[in-house]
């Protein structure tokens, strides 16, 4: 397994904050589908613009919805695997870190991780297609229709929360996330094509704000160009290593800073 060359390890060891940047290759290993990969993304099988727009929804509410309650049951099964657990293990080891993440699974909060910042919102919400505002997991189960209707206001539906193409982020996971890539010393780039935006800018503003990169992925990016180092390999097996090699590095009294 390929691992941290000694400069950037050193790098990531004197880091003061981590920015983890993850896409749907971090949850590919716990059975969540990704979006482009070939033959088992979900846009290869899928037209982006008949289910994940608002007018797809208003076209045909019930088509989206039922779509994204088969997507919501491959979540409900799904468990966090060795990846998400080294990056808990991370958050330990160094004195800052900010889990940005694409996805919509919840997967680094089921592993433990304290600091995350969901930028395309989460599957297992609900809100009110018209107002926008949160809807109950008791109330969805109450009803019979589909998709269940808002609470809210007459002709309202819940919707996943989730951004749909077209939709602008939520205002605080951006700021937070802006943030954490303006103030990273070291940035992590984990399963993703880099090719959505605004997510896919995050590492580039981390980067010309003088933060090393490290991109893992078993495949080439756009970001490949730009990051320090390159890990190609699943992230359930890239974490592990790096975290082992950090904290092997932390443990040995030579890396110490001397007086
Ligand atoms: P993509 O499906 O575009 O990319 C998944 C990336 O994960 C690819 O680069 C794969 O090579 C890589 N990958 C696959 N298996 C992996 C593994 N085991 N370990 C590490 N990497 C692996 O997913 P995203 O880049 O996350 O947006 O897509 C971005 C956004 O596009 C999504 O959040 C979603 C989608 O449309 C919305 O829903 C708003």
């Amino acid at each position: 397994m390929q691992l941290l060359d000694d400069h950037l390890l050193s790098l990531l060891a004197g880091a003061q904050h981590v920015m983890v940047l993850t896409g749907a290759g971090m949850s590919a290993e716990s059975g969540i589908p990704t979006f482009r990969d070939a033959q088992t993304g979900i846009w290869t099988k899928y037209r982006a613009e008949d289910l994940a727009t608002p007018e797809a929804f208003t076209a045909n509410p019930g088509l989206v919805w039922q779509w994204y309650e088969e997507r919501r049951n491959t979540v409900r099964k799904a468990s966090p695997h060795a990846g998400h657990q080294a990056l808990v293990m991370l958050e330990a080891l160094v004195p800052g870190m900010s889990v940005i993440t694409q996805n919509v699974d919840g997967l680094h909060q089921l592993a433990g991780s304290k600091n995350v910042t969901e930028l395309h919102g989460n599957i297992l919400r609900s809100k009110c297609h018209i107002t926008g505002r949160s809807i109950s997991a008791d109330w969805l189960t109450d009803s019979p229709h589909v998709p269940p209707p808002s609470p809210y206001v007459n002709q309202g539906y819940a919707r996943p929360d989730v951004v749909w193409f077209g939709e602008v982020l939520p205002h605080e996971a951006l700021a937070a996330a802006m943030d954490a890539a303006g103030r990273c010393d070291f940035c992590l780039s984990i399963g993703t094509t880099s090719l959505v935006q605004p997510a896919a800018s995050l590492p580039v503003m981390a980067l010309e704000n003088g933060a090393a990169l490290v991109e893992i992925n078993p495949l080439e990016t756009p970001l490949s160009l730009h990051a320090g180092q390159c890990l190609r390999g699943p992230a359930s097996l890239v974490l592990p290593g790096v975290v082992q090699q950090l904290a092997e590095w932390k443990r040995d009294p030579d890396h110490c800073p001397r007086l």
